[in-house]
């Protein structure tokens, strides 16, 4: 089977990004980064791309007069390096309709929760934790779904529980999480490298090797 070709989005430091590359050069992912579309020139996650020689791309809205050439720009950016998956990875904004449609359950995203709980709009990064521990859960965790047009609401292709401790404060919770988010999108990835993942009636079924 051919390796992925990722695009990977990402708004920030780039964390989920590195152990995605740190899979492939492992051996546990067979794929490649083609490319990585940020909105925010500031990311980390663009440095580590040209650290790499990837190509790094920043698009955002307000480069564009004209919504149509954004969402072009964005789409000729996945098109010409053939990218197959569309990986979110702590990416801030929202995808694009058209992008969806083109790239029909190719489109994937990781939040720091289990959804449907404590997702939605506002529910990003640090806040998420926040409102786990507002909330006294005993556990949270991390999600990996299909992007679709409602805001965290996709398909669900894997989950992984994280406990909540003690004491935890959000940025302790986070870190906790974000170990897991490391080990849990690398290894989902590869169920699409194998394609294993399938869809049907909007819920996910992961085929046995
Ligand atoms: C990650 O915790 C990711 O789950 C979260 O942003 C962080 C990005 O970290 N994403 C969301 O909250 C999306 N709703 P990273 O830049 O180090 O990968």
């Amino acid at each position: 089977m051919d390796p992925l070709k990722l695009a990977v989005f990402a708004s920030g430091r780039g964390s989920n990004f590195l152990a995605i590359l740190d899979a492939i050069d492992a051996g546990r992912l067979s794929a490649e980064v083609e490319v990585v579309i940020s909105n925010n020139p500031q990311a980390g996650a663009l440095d580590i791309a040209r650290e790499r020689s990837i190509p790094a791309v920043v698009i955002n809205k307000k480069m564009f007069a004209q919504r149509e050439a954004f969402v072009q720009s964005m789409l000729a950016t996945l098109k010409k390096h053939e990218v197959t998956l569309v990986v979110l990875a702590g990416y801030m904004k929202k995808i694009p309709p058209e992008i969806i449609l083109q790239y029909k359950n190719r489109v994937l995203n990781i939040h720091p929760a289990l959804l449907p709980s404590f997702g939605g709009k506002g529910m990003y990064g640090h806040h998420v934790h926040e409102a786990v521990l507002a909330q006294g859960c005993r556990i949270s965790g991390v999600t990996v779904h299909l992007v679709d047009e409602v805001y965290d609401r996709g398909p669900i292709v894997a989950q992984r529980c994280v406990s909540v401790e003690e004491g935890d404060t959000p940025g302790t919770l986070a870190a906790r999480v974000l170990k897991t988010e490391h080990q849990i999108y690398a290894e989902t990835l590869q169920l699409f490298a194998e394609g294993r993942v399938e869809v049907k009636e909007g819920k996910v079924g992961i085929k046995r090797k």
